[in-house]
């Protein structure tokens, strides 16, 4: 822990207002707002921008045409779908943010990039969380071992930086858990997060380092220290998934150097982290096409298209209220389809139980998965299982009618490579996909009512 009997380096500043302080104070006294006094850093007057001289430093503006630029010097993580997300390999000199919930897989993806890395250049492990100890078991278990790894089981920033040699590979495992002298605050606090990955981004641009800083996800879900940190790197990515699946999503949420469109999918075996190719098999069940209730959409996550099955669950509610339970799906889009179902089509849903999931812990937030929801619910209702070989996209208005959907040849194309033969879409999203027509047989409907006509369901009172 940083001592607290030092120089006056810093100061308390009220994020709502800018009101600073010496010392740190629950209520700002000048907005009234409650916990947003924060500590900063007391930069140098010297080094704080003047308008009054010209500086020795001040950039000149310059033609775009004459500024030229470097191609940038990326390298292989050795996980394919990781040099994917990171738009093609990683580039020297950035900084990678890798955000995540505890225990999804974080040590472990950056441990098999670092020993990867390790082949051919020198690599430091500082783990601030975990002993020396624990990082080799991991390694050891991992079958990972090099004389490039170097692990460094510190928490001082200014004690990591003198360990830094010039272009080589670092991975600060976590952010949260190291400080800077130079701030009183504990570690973990929005100030010291901000202060040391300024400073990171300091020392890779000006000497060439690589970070790869690991960040907790706190309870809201952002970055610790509200997204405090995104604008400073060049690269952000989430690694989402649920733990008890072994499947995880690698997301990138900013990227300077490729799009930030791209997932990578993976998977958590007993040896590591691998990369999943053929992804689309994941998120379907052997049971589809036998049992009732469930259906498969095409889903547009990031730049790929994935085949989800969504499955439901209606049983008669024993007593009181109904209940609704969705895994994956957003609740309120299911009560609505609900809604929807009972009003427009005439299938009651008053005295049954719901229960919805999307397979393989995926989480499907478009409103392109409108319709497959409800083919799931009506099957489900009809207890008639929805044929193998059929997908359903679509967006569903509260009137019962259908709304296209971007991306409808995208999927349509990912449901003929993945051997659907049939698709059900908005009829306003024909003509896009009219090209496919002779590959695949494509139902257009209008409304829900049609939706359940074309799969031969015949809901029934439960
Ligand atoms: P970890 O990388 O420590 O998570 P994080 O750094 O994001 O907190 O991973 C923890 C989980 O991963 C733990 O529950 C065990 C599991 N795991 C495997 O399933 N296989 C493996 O090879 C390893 C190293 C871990
Ligand atoms: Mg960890």
């Amino acid at each position: 822990m940083p001592s607290k009997t030092k120089a006056p380096t810093s100061q308390f500043v009220c994020s709502e207002c800018g009101y600073t302080a010496p010392k740190w104070l629950g209520k700002c006294p000048d907005c009234g707002n409650f916990n947003t006094m924060q500590e900063e850093l007391v930069r140098p007057a010297e080094q704080a921008p003047t308008r009054t001289g010209v500086s020795p430093m001040k950039a000149k503006a310059v033609p775009l045409s004459k500024i030229g630029y470097e191609k940038f010097d990326r390298v292989k993580s050795g996980i394919g779908e990781f040099d994917t997300v990171l738009g093609g390999g990683i580039v020297r000199g950035s900084l990678v943010l890798l955000g995540g919930d505890p225990g999804i897989g974080k040590s472990t993806l950056l441990t098999q990039v670092s020993a990867h890395l390790a082949q051919t250049c020198k690599v430091l492990y500082v783990s601030a969380e975990e002993s020396c100890s624990q990082v080799k078991m991991r390694c050891e278990r991992l079958g990972l071992s090099s004389d490039n790894l170097l692990l460094l089981n510190e928490t001082c920033l200014e004690d990591i930086e003198t360990e830094l040699v010039d272009g080589q590979f670092v991975v600060v495992d976590s952010v949260q858990a190291i400080y800077t002298e130079a701030l009183s605050s504990a570690a973990g606090s929005v100030g010291q997060v901000r202060e040391c990955a300024a400073r990171l981004m300091r020392i890779a641009k000006s000497r060439n380092i690589t970070f790869f800083i690991i960040g907790h996800v706190t309870k809201e879900g952002s970055l610790a220290g509200p997204k405090v940190l995104e604008h400073i790197m060049d690269t952000v990515l989430y690694f989402e998934g649920q733990q008890e699946d072994n499947f995880r999503l690698l997301r990138a949420v900013k990227n300077r150097f490729g799009s930030a469109q791209e997932v990578g999918v993976f998977e958590m075996t007993d040896t590591g982290i691998q990369s999943v190719s053929d992804y689309s098999a994941l998120f379907l069940s052997d049971t589809r096409g036998v049992a009732a209730g469930s259906a498969v959409t095409p889903s547009e996550s990031g730049n790929r298209c994935m085949s989800v099955e969504i499955q439901t669950l209606i049983a008669k509610t024993a007593y009181g209220m109904p209940r609704r339970m969705s895994l994956g799906v957003d609740y309120n889009k299911l009560v609505v389809l609900i809604a929807v179902l009972e009003k427009r089509c005439g299938i009651p849903f008053y005295n049954s139980d719901v229960y919805i999931n999307a397979m393989g812990g995926i989480k499907l937030s478009e409103p392109s998965v409108d319709l497959a929801i409800c083919a799931a619910l009506a099957s489900a209702a009809s207890d008639i299982p929805i044929d193998k070989y059929t997908a359903i996209f679509g967006e569903v208005g509260l009137t019962g009618e259908l709304r296209p959907v971007n991306y409808a040849d995208k999927r349509v194309n990912e449901c003929i490579k993945t051997g659907f033969k049939r698709v059900i879409l908005p009829a306003k999203n024909m003509k896009a996909c009219k090209k496919y027509e002779d590959k695949i047989e494509l139902i257009p409907v209008q409304y829900v009512t049609q939706l359940i006509k074309a799969l031969h369901l015949r809901p029934q009172q439960p």
